[in-house]
């Protein structure tokens, strides 16, 4: 298989991917040293974000749907639609280069295949866009639990949320406000030639006009910023960092929010960060290295505090749990096709076991900041209404601010168009 044509590589990562194994980002992460990389990237990307529309425009192209063993000729396809529909390369070029790719895949036979469907919504592509934008799953490009979960979930800014889900998210900086000020890394990168502006939420935020590769922005290396959304910006400040606590970073990797941490406050007693994948882990180390900076990294399941804890309590602990990410699905847009509304009970009993054995390890008096980058409701305010249902001891702490929704229990921040990832916070204190 000629995986160095970049077409031929994503119809089979996205074979993959639809087959639910294993996410965009690890493919995508085995193929970095592609030739091809920028056009390997756009198509998975642009694929992902828009399968669910591009799959109901090919339905009404084909009389039959291809055979299940035939789904990376399915996905050459999609891939085609994609390139005709969005991207600005000549309709000829990409229809050719398509057409190509099936030989290249080993099945030539679907050369005529691809071309005359190609063709086909090239002559019929007023009609056939019109026909299927008016099924909303395929016009909002989410899959049906999806939408409903967030229409049902978000009455007053659904369409907003689906909009910015759809959007190619902004590159966002997270000064280093230990080494410099926000005005003057501005500065900084106006000099280097890259315009940006300051972000209005969190006040280390500063979002970049066009992505860049981070070697090219200046002071990278010296460790003067790293690359944060503005939402996980504001989990540091709100853990009310003073001198000499211990913290706990649970499911730490790859470490953003463990080194904005130390990077707020240099003389806490001591920060442990823990997290169950070493890989991941490893990351957490690098990072911490790029900063100078230097944490107790731990490998262990968090929500088995024997096998890891020392038994003397943290003043703070910050849960970011693992959860479905429908906060940051235009960073990672797999993750419509990945995941499925049973996935949520799963998910959800996770996170309540984290919250119910981390408890334990917070001192009384002590503040715990439970996150996700989730927008749904069953994995924030209800593990939470869950979890103060059986422990006294637990307070929730209303957080006052002038960003986001306020919801039952905690705050949750919606996905903004050139903005702010979606992420939930809620505060709880030990009595
Ligand atoms: C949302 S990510 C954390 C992002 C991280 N806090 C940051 O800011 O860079 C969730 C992490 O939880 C980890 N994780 C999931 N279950 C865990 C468990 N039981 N114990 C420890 N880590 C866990 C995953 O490996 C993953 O790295």
């Amino acid at each position: 298989m000629n995986l160095t044509n970049a077409r031929v590589a994503a119809a089979l990562i996205l074979a993959s991917v639809l087959n639910k194994d294993g996410s965009l980002t690890t493919h995508l992460h085995a193929h970095r040293q592609h030739q091809q990389y920028s056009l390997l990237q756009e198509l998975c990307f642009g694929f992902c974000r828009w399968y669910f529309q591009l799959d109901a425009i090919l339905q009404t192209l084909m009389e039959k749907p291809m055979r299940g063993k035939d789904l990376d000729v399915k996905c050459l396809l999609l891939l085609g639609l994609y390139q005709l529909k969005e991207l600005r390369i000549p309709d000829h070029a990409a229809i050719n280069e398509t057409v190509k790719s099936a030989t290249l895949l080993k099945k030539p036979w679907a050369k005529g295949l691809i071309n005359g469907v190609l063709r086909q919504y090239l002559r019929q592509q007023i009609e056939v866009n019109a026909k299927t934008d008016q099924d909303p799953i395929a016009h909002y490009a989410h899959p049906s639990w999806m939408l409903d979960q967030i229409q049902n979930q978000w009455s007053q800014h659904w369409q907003e949320i689906l909009t910015a889900n759809n959007s190619r998210p902004p590159m966002t900086l997270r000064v280093n406000l230990s080494k410099t000020s926000r005005q003057d890394y501005l500065h900084k990168l106006q000099q280097a030639g890259l315009s940006s502006h300051a972000g209005s939420l969190s006040d280390s935020a500063v979002y970049l006009d066009v992505p860049q590769p981070v070697a090219d922005l200046p002071g990278f290396t010296q460790g003067l910023c790293s690359v944060q959304d503005e939402a996980s910006q504001l989990v540091a400040s709100l853990l009310e960092l003073a001198p000499g606590q211990r913290v706990l970073d649970s499911c730490a990797a790859p470490g953003g929010k463990t080194s904005h941490i130390l990077e707020c406050e240099e003389s806490l007693a001591q920060l442990i960060a823990i997290d169950m994948d070493k890989s991941r882990s490893e990351r957490i180390r690098e990072n911490l290295d790029r900063l100078g900076l230097s944490a107790e990294l731990v490998i262990a399941d968090a929500a088995d505090p024997r096998s890891w804890w020392d038994e003397v309590a943290f003043d703070r602990i910050l849960l970011d749990v693992p959860c479905s990410a429908t906060g940051v699905i235009r960073r990672h847009p797999d993750i419509k096709l990945l995941r499925s509304a049973a996935d949520l009970d799963q998910i959800k009993t996770v996170q309540l076991k984290l919250l119910r054995s981390l408890w334990s390890c917070l001192k009384p008096g002590g503040l715990m900041l439970y996150t996700s980058c989730s927008i749904l409701r069953q994995e924030n305010e209800e593990v939470i209404a869950l979890f103060l249902e059986h422990n006294n001891n637990a307070k929730h702490e209303a957080i006052t601010a002038d960003w986001g929704v306020k919801c039952r229990f905690g705050r949750q921040l919606l996905p903004a168009i050139a903005g702010q990832d979606g992420f939930y916070f809620c505060k709880l204190t030990k009595l």
